[in-house]
């Protein structure tokens, strides 16, 4: 039992209909591929633009995107540090159910510190995929989409990742990709990336 089971007479229930056979009847396998980077590095953009491009080609799909899902499964969460925490592990259990049923999966969180993605690679294996957009904290500023750094700066938004709560670089990250100049450019290398990591057959 791990920290967060509660109960020991829960038994894994295992399905007739396999991965196996879903990636089969799909024509490519499952795969979690986890874009990281500061808020506004173009996380959910790049994911949706080559989710796009994936759906066109007849992959099976599904991103999973901080702001919706803080809406509802991770309504009762915050950005301490204890939180955050508790956002990428929910995350990345529900993620591992979607590539159980051999879905390509493109998740665009934050998740800052390195521990927490560590976690999820523990969980996912061979399956998880670091993407990181990378882009400096003067580009995300700059564009303030959402004008939340502008809150930030002004101390309205405590905990506010890159002006008062640390973002941790990936250190081994799958792909890193240059959002902060050549989103066309990055959007071709992760569809590639995800094509070949997805090939029935691929490890
Ligand atoms: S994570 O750190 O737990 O991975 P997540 O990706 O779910 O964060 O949510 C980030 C989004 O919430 C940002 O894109 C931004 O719009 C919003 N947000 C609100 N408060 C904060 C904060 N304190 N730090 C970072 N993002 C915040």
């Amino acid at each position: 039992m791990t920290e967060h089971e509660k109960s020991s007479n829960v038994v894994w229930h295992n399905a007739t209909v396999t991965r196996a056979r879903r990636e089969s009847q799909n024509g490519h396998r499952g795969g979690l591929f986890w874009f990281t980077g500061l808020s506004g590095a173009g996380k959910s953009t790049l994911a949706h633009t080559v989710e796009e491009k994936l759906h066109q080609q007849g992959f099976r799909t599904f991103v999973l995107d901080g702001d919706n899902v803080r809406h509802g499964l991770c309504a009762d969460l915050g950005f301490s540090e204890e939180d955050r925490k508790e956002n990428i592990r929910r995350i990345g259990h529900m993620a591992m159910l979607y590539v159980e049923a051999g879905i390509v999966v493109l998740t665009a969180f934050i998740s800052p510190f390195r521990a927490d993605r560590d976690n999820v690679r523990k969980i996912a294996g061979a399956d998880f995929h670091e993407i990181y957009c990378r882009c400096s904290l003067e580009v995300c500023e700059d564009r303030d989409v959402k004008g939340l750094y502008k809150r930030a700066r002004a101390g309205e938004i405590p905990d506010f990742t890159g002006i008062s709560s640390p973002y941790e670089e990936p250190e081994f990250a799958n792909l890193t990709v240059d959002t902060e100049s050549h989103l066309d450019e990055c959007t071709g290398l992760v569809y590639d990336y995800i094509v070949r990591s997805t090939e029935n057959g691929a490890a």
